[in-house]
């Protein structure tokens, strides 16, 4: 029940009717009995300054920030943590004491399922496929990493010159930028560690399409797929095929979203509950 004592937290995004972080957190404040409510709200990129203002007067307790607002939110924190710094967007906010800390707990998701394949630190090659928001947390974590070359490669190369060009300027490290067909991949994939997809191909509904053909997958290579939905994706399917370790974006989500319920709270916040709202917002979803 909601009353004088309830703690308010937020994801603000836009648009935002999809997100799953209310069920996800709610859940976890209901397991952990606190007095707590985590509600969406759709703020427009132009409110953006009167939005994070008004959020803080009204003392909401801390706020997940989803597309498009990431990059910008960054601009307005007082302190940020080494992620947030190094990718330039923020997707965890704590309000405290007159203070905004921005973190970007997507880069520690990646880097988590990076462990849980098995890639140790310093390794040769990684392939990005992608250029988007997600790229980039993944470029992140693999230059935590200690990845000696990252390959960006991009359905439209002027993204992923970007990409390398933001990268490069921050870190004095040498990324190579190319456009995603099967020419360059056949190029760049041999010899790779890992390859980590962060486009939307073959995400629900369309989970007959994969970004990378089956020929082209080397044998026993690791793969993360960034789409969690379905779970396994037809370009996971094929790599376990061709023996691969692979990983889909769930343990990303799940990871990072348990770690903002604890920097919120101080509390855990269980697998399993992550995982029971997803299963049960997809069923759902299904059969409707
Ligand atoms: P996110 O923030 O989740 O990364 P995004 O910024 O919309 O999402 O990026 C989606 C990525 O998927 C982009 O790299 C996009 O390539 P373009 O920059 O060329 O648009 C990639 N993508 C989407 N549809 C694609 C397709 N059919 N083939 C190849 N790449 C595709």
């Amino acid at each position: 029940m909601i009353t004088g004592e309830t703690d308010v937290y937020c994801i603000i995004g836009y648009p935002i009717r999809h997100s799953l972080s209310p069920a996800i957190h709610n859940a976890g404040f209901e397991t952990n009995k606190l007095k707590a409510v985590f509600v969406p709200f759709a703020l427009h990129p132009d409110n953006i300054e009167a939005g994070i203002e008004g959020l803080e007067a009204l003392g909401v307790k801390g706020m997940t920030v989803t597309v498009p607002l990431k990059e910008q939110v960054f601009n307005y924190m007082d302190h940020i943590d080494e992620f947030a710094a190094l990718t330039g967007a923020v997707n965890t906010v704590i309000f405290r004491e007159g203070k905004k800390f921005g973190y970007n707990l997507d880069v520690a998701g990646v880097r988590y399922s990076l462990s849980k394949l098995g890639l140790s630190e310093g390794s040769k090659r990684a392939i990005v496929l992608g250029a988007g928001g997600a790229a980039r947390a993944v470029i992140a974590a693999l230059l935590f990493h200690k990845t000696e070359e990252i390959v960006i490669l991009n359905r439209g190369i002027e993204r992923a010159y970007a990409l390398k060009d933001f990268f490069s300027d921050k870190t004095g490290l040498h990324l190579i930028a190319d456009a995603l067909n099967n020419s360059t991949l056949e190029e760049y994939l041999p010899a790779s560690d890992i390859i980590v997809n962060t486009t939307s191909v073959g995400m629900y509904p369309n989970a007959d399409a994969s970004p990378l053909p089956k020929a082209l997958i080397p044998s026993g290579i690791r793969i993360l797929d960034a789409i969690y939905r379905p779970g396994k994706t037809k370009l996971l399917s094929a790599a376990e095929e061709k023996n691969c370790s692979t990983l889909s974006g769930l343990q990303w989500l799940v990871h990072q979203a348990t770690l903002a319920f604890k920097l919120w709270t101080g509390k855990e916040l269980d697998k399993k509950i992550v995982v029971d709202v997803l299963d049960g917002f997809f069923a759902t979803k299904t059969t409707t």
